[in-house]
């Protein structure tokens, strides 16, 4: 039996409890949060026996195995770090931390901790969806050729209901740059940083980027971020941010295929290549729709409807907070690495450091 401490049970905590109630394996211990009935009604939807605390430190008790973060990102640090020395087993939530040094910290104690076995993962909830696999794969296989441009759009209004609350006087972390590390990019782009590294098996070398706070007052970081990001092997990346709109969308464009993911639904699919059948995407090369036969266009557009699994869905095979669980249970490496999680941060400081001072920026590794 796995016995978990479940820290920070707000916003995103909540979505995913359900994950923890249902494997067998597992038992929540206990439910921390600094707000006192948040953290009872975690601890009542998980079940009897699971205290609800409001002191961090009842996750360090000898009772608990290991202890999933879902704190402000400021947070991150120092409760990973004391989680890590009490020989806990971590899962934090993206991004790793407000800052680079704060996640080079964390990535350097959670190895220190890998040599006595202690694992530490890092959540990025659109793993969870079948769909990403597929397009890893597709860039695999070469369905579509070789891929020049990816674009990311993810929008939602969220600042500025954060504006208003600040602006009227309460308190909210992702309103302060301290805490949360930046504004919307931050909090947004680790998502698909990660991703398009991942699926193109290359990484960020280069960034330009713009970043502006155009509607929400009171908030520190920015509202609004547009970057370039450019790869090792050659390809660019449009990706852009916002807290004071709505929208999404993914999209990869290669010599011979693209694919255009709209609205977390509408799945657009477009190949020379051929067949692929993944997980989620089927594409049979067929036409439902003859394109222009101009040169070098495709022969067959096709589109589909595929909806991501709730966080919740225990049952999703690819459901992140059960891979990580089940990776501990039979000491698997993690997923996603902090490491990992690190070198998305040290992108978005490329991008910050670009907005600010008008001019492309390299990414520097050691
Ligand atoms: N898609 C995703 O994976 C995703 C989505 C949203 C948020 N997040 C991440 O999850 C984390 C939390 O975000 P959220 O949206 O749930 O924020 P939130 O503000 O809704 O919830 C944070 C919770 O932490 C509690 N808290 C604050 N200080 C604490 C302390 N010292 N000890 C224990 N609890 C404390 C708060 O009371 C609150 O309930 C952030 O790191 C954020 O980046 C990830």
């Amino acid at each position: 039996m796995l016995r978990v401490a479940f820290v920070g049970c707000g916003g995103i905590g909540e979505q995913y409890l359900s994950v923890y109630r249902a494997l067998p394996f597992v038992e929540v211990v206990c439910c921390i949060d600094a707000d006192l009935t948040r953290a009872t009604q975690a601890a009542v939807s998980v079940g009897k026996q699971t205290l609800a605390a409001t002191d961090f430190s009842v996750a360090l008790q000898d009772d608990v195995d290991l202890v999933v973060i879902n704190t402000p990102n400021h947070l991150h640090r120092e409760q990973t770090l004391a989680a890590l020395a009490a020989g806990k087993h971590v899962f934090l939530q993206k991004p790793v931390a407000a800052s680079l040094a704060d996640a080079e910290a964390i990535a350097e104690a959670a190895d220190l901790a890998h040599q006595r076995g202690v694992i530490t993962g890092l959540y990025l909830s659109y793993f969870d969806q079948p769909l990403m696999h597929d397009l890893r794969a597709m860039a695999g296989q070469g369905w579509f050729g070789d891929v020049a441009h990816l674009y990311a759009r993810l929008m939602h209004r969220g600042g500025l209901a954060v504006s208003q609350q600040v602006l009227g006087g309460q308190a909210n972390w992702r309103a302060s740059l301290k805490e949360t590390g930046g504004g919307c990019f931050i909090q947004l782009a680790v998502h698909y940083v990660h991703l398009f590294q991942w699926m193109l098996g290359a990484r960020v070398v280069r960034v330009m980027a713009m970043a502006k706070n155009l509607h929400c007052p009171g908030i520190e970081g920015e509202d609004l971020a547009c970057a370039i990001l450019e790869f090792s092997n050659g390809a660019l990346a449009t990706v852009d941010m916002a807290w004071n709109t709505a929208g999404e969308q993914l999209s990869v464009h290669g010599t011979r295929g693209t694919c255009e993911y709209i609205g977390n639904q509408t799945l657009l699919l477009d190949s020379l290549n051929g067949e692929f059948h993944g997980h989620v995407v089927h594409y049979t090369g067929r036409s439902q729709q003859q394109s222009p036969a101009a040169p070098g266009a495709a022969a067959s557009q096709q589109s589909q409807i595929v909806i991501a699994p709730s966080l919740g869905d225990w049952q999703n095979p690819f459901n992140q907070h059960r891979l990580f669980l089940e990776a501990v249970a039979e000491r698997r490496a993690p997923f996603v690495s902090i490491a990992a999680g690190v070198d998305d941060l040290r992108v978005v400081t490329a991008v910050y450091e670009s907005a600010r001072t008008g001019k492309a920026v390299a990414i520097e590794r050691k």
